[in-house]
């Protein structure tokens, strides 16, 4: 059998040996890590070894893993009942989960349409922009990721693979995402090449002659390697989109939750958007969807838009219990404050390793992009997944991002000193790289 890393326990083993067998191979397995069970930051493979959790579940676990306040509300629920029919049916629970996520979002946002995943809340943000607008076209960045399904997957620019032979796809035009590291422009730094960049979207708008829904934007790029744009790139887009009367959707799914340090990652940037898309963390690892906007945005009619699992009584149980427990816990101010002294060790860390070129984040959504050397920013390909496997080895679980980075995701409740031993166990296998 042939393993990622180094093989694991024998337990994981049998375990993998019989995935292969059943699962679809499309998934990607960065390394042979097997899951058995997990406690606040921490992550147990089947044989019993213990690992620091810098991945989160994709960025899902912001309030820890298996996180009391969870556990009591979702089994509470389960006595009572799992599942109503709510888009045939009333209940009272969905409803308080998004009186009580309105709580959180700006003003404007007051209506929601409930779903189970990522790549929903964007399908469900995609139709509503073109049934409001009543407009064909939307554009959306490259690299970007917002899901998989035909509509987001046509919204998705990243890897070839995602996209390879699922053509054609609906009617979107991309344009390039502001990569500073990699400027194609030559100004390097944050922001010198703003103008370029919105000059770019501006024409891709104006090639859908008057026809354009939306643009789709994720706040950080997240799969592409957890890349930063320039504030007066992410506040020139939101004149663009005011401008040709296109409504701004923002995907919120990876970087929403406090997880930037600010419950929506867009607020960083002093800007609002027409439609909000969230996922992962919002059910604290029950899946979750949730689409926000304004009344007068979400203004389809019964029947137009609707799902079976929407305002599923544990997902929404599990959702109030999580938006809880963020807020008691302040882990927005946490991320902020645990996100800015990673980021100092890793700044210190560049200067000192050649193959870290570049390091950058908001909050815990921290991206560290591996190359050959500095000077000539060649991808690290291998070194990133030689770093990912001495990681592991020594007990710490990071995942891989945009070409050659690295992302690190925690829990939103990690200590400073946990941070600190994650980093440490990450210089090791750098400096083994
Ligand atoms: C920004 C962003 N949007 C959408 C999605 C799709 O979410 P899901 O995998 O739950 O469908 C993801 C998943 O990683 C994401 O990071």
């Amino acid at each position: 059998m042939r393993f990622i890393c180094r093989p694991p326990g024998k337990k994981s083993q049998a375990v993998i040996r019989r995935d292969r067998r059943v699962m679809s191979p499309s998934l990607t397995r960065e390394y042979s890590f097997v899951y058995q069970k997990a406690k606040g930051c921490h992550v147990w493979d089947m044989d019993g070894r213990r690992y620091l959790d810098f991945a989160a579940g994709v960025a899902v676990m912001g309030i820890g893993h298996t996180n009391p306040a969870v556990i009591k509300a979702v089994v509470q629920q389960a006595k009572r009942g799992y599942h109503c029919g709510f888009s045939d049916f009333y209940a009272e629970l969905p409803v308080r989960f998004v009186e009580q996520l309105l709580t959180f979002l700006p003003k404007h946002l007051n209506a929601a349409f409930l779903s189970n995943s990522g790549t929903e809340s964007i399908e469900a943000a995609y139709k509503l922009a073109r049934w409001h607008t009543n407009r064909k076209w939307t554009i959306a960045f490259k690299p970007s990721f917002h899901g998989r399904t035909m509509g987001s997957l046509s919204l998705t620019n990243s890897k070839r693979v995602q996209r390879e032979r699922f053509g054609p796809f609906m009617p979107v035009k991309h344009a390039p995402y502001p990569y500073c590291y990699r400027c194609p422009f030559g100004t390097s730094g944050h922001g010198g090449c703003s103008g370029q960049y919105l000059s770019q979207l501006e024409s891709a708008i104006k090639s859908c002659n008057g026809d354009v829904a939306a643009v789709f934007f994720e706040p950080v790029a997240g799969e592409a390697g957890y890349i930063v744009p320039p504030k007066d790139f992410v506040k020139g887009m939101r004149k663009l989109c005011d401008e040709y009367g296109a409504l701004l959707c923002d995907d919120e799914v990876q970087a929403g939750c406090y997880r930037t340090g600010k419950f929506l990652a867009l607020e960083h940037f002093g800007v609002k958007a027409d439609i909000v898309s969230m996922s992962k963390a919002i059910g604290g690892g029950i899946p979750l969807g949730a689409t926000m906007a304004n009344r007068k945005v979400m203004d389809w009619p019964p029947g137009s838009h609707a799902n079976t699992f929407g305002g599923n009584l544990l997902a929404c149980a599990a959702g109030i219990a999580t938006l809880g427990y963020m807020r008691k816990k302040k882990l927005g101010r946490n991320a902020e404050r645990v996100g800015k002294h990673m980021l100092r060790r890793l700044g210190v860390m560049k200067e000192q390793y050649d193959i870290i070129g570049d390091v950058r984040g908001l909050g815990l959504m921290i991206g560290a992009e591996i190359v050959k050397e500095k000077k000539t920013k060649r991808y690290g390909v291998q070194e990133r997944q030689r770093i990912l496997c001495a990681a592991a080895e020594k007990g710490l679980l990071l995942l891989p991002a945009g070409i050659s980075s690295i992302r690190m995701c925690p829990p939103l409740i990690i200590t400073k000193a946990q941070a600190d031993y994650g980093l440490d166990m990450f210089e090791d296998s750098i400096r083994g790289v």
